[in-house]
């Protein structure tokens, strides 16, 4: 079946936010209404050096795009793990089915104890220590804003992070390197079908070729590219800790008939054991609380339950 395309409109409608303007309240408060309406935003003159993300991208595409086989069998996910870090490929030959036509490679970035370096590549020689140091940038954009998304909630800058995501000792973030290649038939199949994520919260960076889409008023929205500007997408559990408030943005990738697309996302994620519930005024239960619309579930359950399409609420 061929997937509709008409009615794609090229956003500059995605918000773009700058961090770099002076009056931090309306950056904020463009974070909390992008998060609303939107559930995905682009943030440019961010804190990451623009440098860093260029090499986080020459690593990456140099372990996709140059490594032998056996360097990427070397860090492949493992056949009968429970794990979903490692290397993962498929064969990407018939256009007629519907599988995700995605290369990726996960691996934890932290906390410490989650790191396993035998699923970082090796070479580069230098893609351990750039991803390092993005990880450490990476990790406190993410904060930032997530002090941001709590304070619209009324909530504390903390909440979202530490009651949500189990806060620095325990919140899981991972790096997924996505590697679309170019498909002869683009417009019978797609990268990645519609999905919202199952991780809280999205940080990516993708390559100049477009094909991320995002779904808004019944319409498919393609995001624009900027050189070093970080996309943010909300995923499941934000939505519930927000009841409802943040948006879990619909999105999809499409291919590129002869380049290869690449992102690099960084999922941040609570550990199984966590409950995800509506974040309430930790105050007096007031008459402002609304009632919360998504009962409590553990992460694990959450996941569970949405990779086997089983029922949530
Ligand atoms: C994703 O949805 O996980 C990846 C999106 C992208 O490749 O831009
Ligand atoms: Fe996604």
């Amino acid at each position: 079946m061929e997937v509709e395309r008409d009615q794609i409109v090229s956003s500059p409608t995605i918000p773009i936010i700058d961090l770099s303007n002076l009056d931090k309240e309306l950056v904020a408060r463009a974070v909390v209404n992008a998060s609303q309406e939107w559930g995905v935003f682009q943030m440019v003159n961010h804190e990451i050096p623009k440098e860093l993300i260029q090499s986080l991208k020459n690593v990456g595409t140099h372990f996709f795009e140059l490594s032998s086989e056996a360097e990427k069998e070397a860090v492949a996910t493992p056949v009968s793990s429970k794990d979903i870090q490692g290397y993962v490929t498929t064969s990407h030959k018939d256009v007629e089915d519907n599988v995700d036509r995605v290369d990726h490679l996960f691996h934890n970035l932290s906390p410490p104890s989650w790191i396993d370096y035998k699923y970082w590549p090796k070479y580069p020689p230098e893609y351990r220590q750039v991803n390092e140091e993005y990880a450490r940038y990476v990790k406190k954009l993410a904060e930032k804003i997530l002090g941001w998304l709590s304070e619209g909630l009324g909530l504390d800058r903390e909440a979202l992070f530490n009651r949500g995501f189990g806060g620095g000792d325990k919140a899981v973030y991972t790096m997924k390197i996505n590697y679309y290649p170019p498909c002869p038939q683009p417009n019978l199949v797609l990268g990645l079908h519609p999905h919202t994520d199952i991780n809280g919260l999205t940080l990516l960076v993708p390559n100049e070729i477009p094909g991320l889409q995002v779904f808004k008023d019944d319409q498919w929205f393609e995001l624009e590219y900027k050189p070093s500007a970080v996309v943010f997408l909300i995923g499941d559990p934000i939505l519930r800790m927000s009841n409802g408030k943040y948006k879990n943005v619909l999105h999809r990738t499409t291919l590129n008939k002869e380049k290869s697309r690449m992102s690099w996302a960084v999922l941040l994620k609570p550990t199984y054991d966590m409950v995800i519930e509506p974040l309430m005024k930790l105050t007096v239960r007031g008459d402002d609380d609304e009632a919360p619309k998504f009962k409590p579930i553990t992460y694990g359950e959450l996941v569970y339950r949405r990779v086997n399409n089983l029922p949530l609420d």
